[in-house]
């Protein structure tokens, strides 16, 4: 992490050890995991989040379950690939870290633990590298506006990539060049990654954050000079539709009503050429009781059922650029989307 002595991921060639982030910022614990399952049950249960951060974590899942079946044939890891891919469905970047391992792992012809690692770990490094230079493309297009306030959403961070961040990434990049005034942090709710992970990144870097409530962004856009909303993904289809936090696609809307630029930044690893449009994303449904209580404590009547997408998807025309490390698409479409395809 930029700034910090915190790992959210390590990796010590026989164990994943996984920051533990749902109990961030009070309590700084670790998730040790020895087996496929255990990274599994980490990425579900949200010790781990973020969509390069889970693909990243599935991967040395894979090689953990590798270690188990040194030298063995390749199906044998079949069943550890089905439950790290059953773990969370919307962040593509899981199938993606799952299909590169797979593929490798094919091309060996048997179970090699030592080539599968350094598999995870190009992927795992690859990612930090990519996040840098989104960093600076990201930056670049905040320039043109000058310095100002950006406004940004769930957590984008070093806790949620391989390190520095995707939006969170821009930001830290814009900040150095002293284009930003301060930032505004959703809160995030149910999970609370803007209160609990991204101003505490923020604060850590000396970034000025201010949080606010999801429901002030209309108000802080209308009255409070923002300038750039700058967030993540979990998943961009090949038309340029983005898949995010839950909240995303309120705050694209907003952003176009209130002549503020909106950006997407993240690796090409969350971009799913499979998918012709966002209807085809599936959204994750969490538990009613993720709303209907907070921090243990229950704060809705017992009767009261409650809807918990947590996702949702913003349509390519709200959005001014997709940031990836292969290059910017300005006012994304299904053309533009093909020529970073073809970029690589
Ligand atoms: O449910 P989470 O915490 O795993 O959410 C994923 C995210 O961190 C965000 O949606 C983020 O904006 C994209 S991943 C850097």
């Amino acid at each position: 992490m930029t700034n910090s002595s915190v790992t959210p991921i390590r990796w010590n060639h026989q164990e994943l050890i996984l920051l533990d982030q749902r109990i961030l910022p009070a309590t700084e614990s670790y998730v040790t995991c020895r087996d496929a399952e255990s990274v599994a049950g980490a990425i579900r249960d949200m010790v781990v989040r973020g969509a390069p951060a889970i693909g990243i974590s599935a991967a040395y899942g894979v090689v953990l379950a590798a270690r188990a079946h040194s030298g063995s044939h390749p199906g044998a890891l079949e069943p550890h690939f089905k439950v790290l891919a059953e773990s969370r469905p919307t962040a593509v970047n899981l199938f993606w870290a799952l299909d590169r391992m797979k593929k490798r792992l094919e091309e060996l012809g048997s179970v090699d633990v030592q080539a599968l690692e350094q598999e995870a770990i190009a992927i795992h490094q690859e990612d930090l590298q990519a996040n840098l230079h989104m960093g600076e493309l990201g930056a670049d297009l905040i320039a043109e506006s000058g310095k100002g306030n950006i406004l940004t959403h769930c957590n984008t961070g070093s806790l949620a990539t391989g390190g520095y961040g995707t939006a969170l990434g821009v930001i830290r990049s814009a900040n150095k060049r002293g284009l930003v005034e301060k930032v505004f942090a959703d809160e995030t709710r149910p999970w609370l990654q803007g209160a609990r992970l991204t101003a505490w990144e923020l604060c850590q870097d000396e970034i000025p954050v201010h949080l606010i409530a999801d429901s002030a962004a209309a108000h802080v856009m209308k009255t409070c000079g923002v300038t750039w909303v700058v967030v993540g993904a979990d998943r961009i289809t090949a038309n340029g539709d983005v898949a995010n936090k839950i909240g995303t696609y309120s705050l694209a809307v907003l952003a176009r009503q209130h002549g503020v630029k909106f950006m997407v930044a993240a690796p090409s690893s969350t971009i799913d050429f499979n998918l012709s449009s966002g209807k085809d994303i599936p959204i994750e449904e969490r538990t009613e009781q993720e709303l209907k209580s907070l921090q243990g404590v229950t704060i809705a009547p017992e009767g009261a059922r409650a809807f918990n997408p947590v996702f949702d998807v913003t349509p390519a025309h709200l959005i001014d650029a997709i940031v990836t490390e292969r290059g910017v698409v300005q006012a994304p479409d299904l053309d533009g989307m093909a020529v970073l395809r073809s970029s690589s």
